[in-house]
């Protein structure tokens, strides 16, 4: 079995001669157009010829599929035929029941991905900029709520919202699947559903807290949870009445004023959101869209640290089902440490992230090494292409001819998803109303008159 991943002229000696000297002929001598041998078509034709380089990617036996690629053909007398993709995936082996159709691949006519696929695994999307990266998790998204999976998605561009509705408005079965929250607006946390673990977190990694000042701010929480009386009013009564150094007080104090002004958090019951209402209110799956535009960044560092250390909390008081949790451009939120930790502790407990980038170097060749699927869109820019080339689980060849010339839609899909067999897919248009446009100056001068400031 051969992938072929790069195509030219088969080039053999002196056929730039034979070239150059037959344009010359041609040239030179008008009225010569007797050619009886029919010279010129056999060399238009082997001028024409064409190389295909490929990869062996394993044998079929008897219809089965082995990765032994330790013999070769021969060259005179094999017969060459193009294989249904489907096919070949499928006599790998199975990759799940529950099918996300993303696409075409080859002459199939359809293209799926399995639920099962993503299911515990780590997957990345990445490509340049408008190249379909958030389309396809869109899609993939809503194929995963077909079929009752739980996701959580960190929207930066407001795209998100709008994944249960067709183009034309209507709903589709997941719409009402679909919840948008806001920091600030309508998602606020109570110290206590928060809790020590994430508060202590937050304060350590978001707010910078020096370690003397969170051993005072420990004894103060303990306090007020032994009155059960732990909200924000009550923690600022505590730091002033506290018997500690002014330092630490000041620092106390600081903190708290961010918190507070920052308008995260509440001590209103009915204003409070609730992670493990969410999943109580939607038993058949559901997606939590956690819309981040327009959000301050230390706000949205704040809210994803709450989110994702409350996740591992439900997850791993077995509360809440596994987790799906989409994630673009994660470096503009998500601090260092969170990464290592999202690929291995976060997933063993269940949480499976997709992560969304047009910078593939602001995930860690470490992260590469652990994902299990990428979906590589375009890259034209040569660092970019070595790095993902370097990172994927197949050869840099491969990688690097075939992203190097990739239309737009269209995408090469690497590991567990395709059974790891590159597999390149040209992607469907998606059902949904147009989003995260980006806002341009003249789409919206050409309505004003000329005089307008
Ligand atoms: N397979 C496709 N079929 C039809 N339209 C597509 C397809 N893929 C992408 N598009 C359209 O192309 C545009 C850009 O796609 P998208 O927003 O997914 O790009 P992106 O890679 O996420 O870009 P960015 O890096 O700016 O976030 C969108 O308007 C989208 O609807
Ligand atoms: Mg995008």
């Amino acid at each position: 079995m051969l992938q072929v991943f790069d195509e030219n002229y088969l080039d053999i000696d002196g056929i730039e001669e034979e070239v150059a000297r037959e344009e010359v002929l041609l040239a030179s001598a008008q009225g010569v157009t007797e050619d009886p041998a029919d010279v010129s078509t056999i060399s238009k034709e082997i001028r024409d010829m064409r190389l295909l380089h490929c990869k062996a990617r394993g044998s079929m036996e008897h219809g089965k599929y082995t990765p032994r690629i330790d013999w070769i053909p021969s060259r005179t007398t094999s017969k060459i035929t193009r294989q249904n993709v489907n096919e070949v995936l499928d006599s790998v082996g199975t990759r799940g029941q529950r099918k996300i159709k993303i696409g075409r691949a080859g002459r199939a006519s359809s293209f799926s991905v399995t639920a099962e696929a993503l299911d515990g695994r780590v997957t990345i999307i990445t490509g340049r900029k408008e190249s379909g990266k958030s389309h396809l998790a869109k899609m993939i998204v809503r194929g995963l709520l077909d079929h009752g999976a739980y996701c959580i998605i960190f929207d930066l561009n407001d795209e998100y919202a709008s994944i249960g509705l067709r183009g034309d408005g209507s709903k589709t079965q997941v719409a009402d699947k679909v919840v948008t929250r806001k920091p600030t607006r309508d998602l606020k946390f109570s110290l206590g559903s928060a809790g020590l673990r994430s508060m202590t977190s937050l304060l350590q990694h978001s707010l910078e807290m020096p370690g003397t000042t969170m051993r005072e701010f420990m004894r103060i929480w303990e306090a007020m949870e032994s009155k059960n009386e732990v909200s924000m009013a009550s923690l600022s009564n505590y730091i002033q009445m506290w018997r500690c150094n002014e330092f630490v007080r000041d620092a106390l104090y600081a903190r708290y004023y961010t918190l507070s002004n920052s308008g995260l958090f509440t001590d209103a019951e009915d204003k409070m959101f609730s992670l493990e209402g969410f999943f109580r209110s939607h038993p058949d799956g559901g997606a939590l869209v956690i819309s981040l535009s327009r959000v301050s960044p230390l706000n949205r560092r704040m809210t994803v640290e709450l989110i994702l250390s409350k996740l591992v909390e439900l997850l791993e008081q077995r509360s809440i089902p596994p987790v799906f949790l989409l994630s673009e451009e994660a470096h503009l939120y998500l601090r260092e440490t969170y990464w290592e930790d999202l690929i291995t502790r976060m997933r063993h407990f269940g949480v499976f992230t997709i992560f969304v980038t047009n910078q593939p170097d602001a995930i860690k060749q470490e992260i590469y090494r652990q994902a299990d699927n990428i979906f590589l869109y375009n890259f034209s820019n040569d660092a970019d292409l070595s790095l993902v080339a370097q990172a994927s689980m197949i050869d840099t060849d491969t990688v690097k001819s075939i992203v190097r010339t990739l239309p737009p839609r269209m995408c090469l899909v690497l590991g567990h998803a395709v059974n790891n067999l590159p597999v390149l897919v040209s992607v469907d248009e998606f059902d949904s109303p147009p989003t995260g446009i980006t806002r341009r100056f003249f789409d919206t001068r050409v309505e004003l008159p000329a005089y307008m400031p």
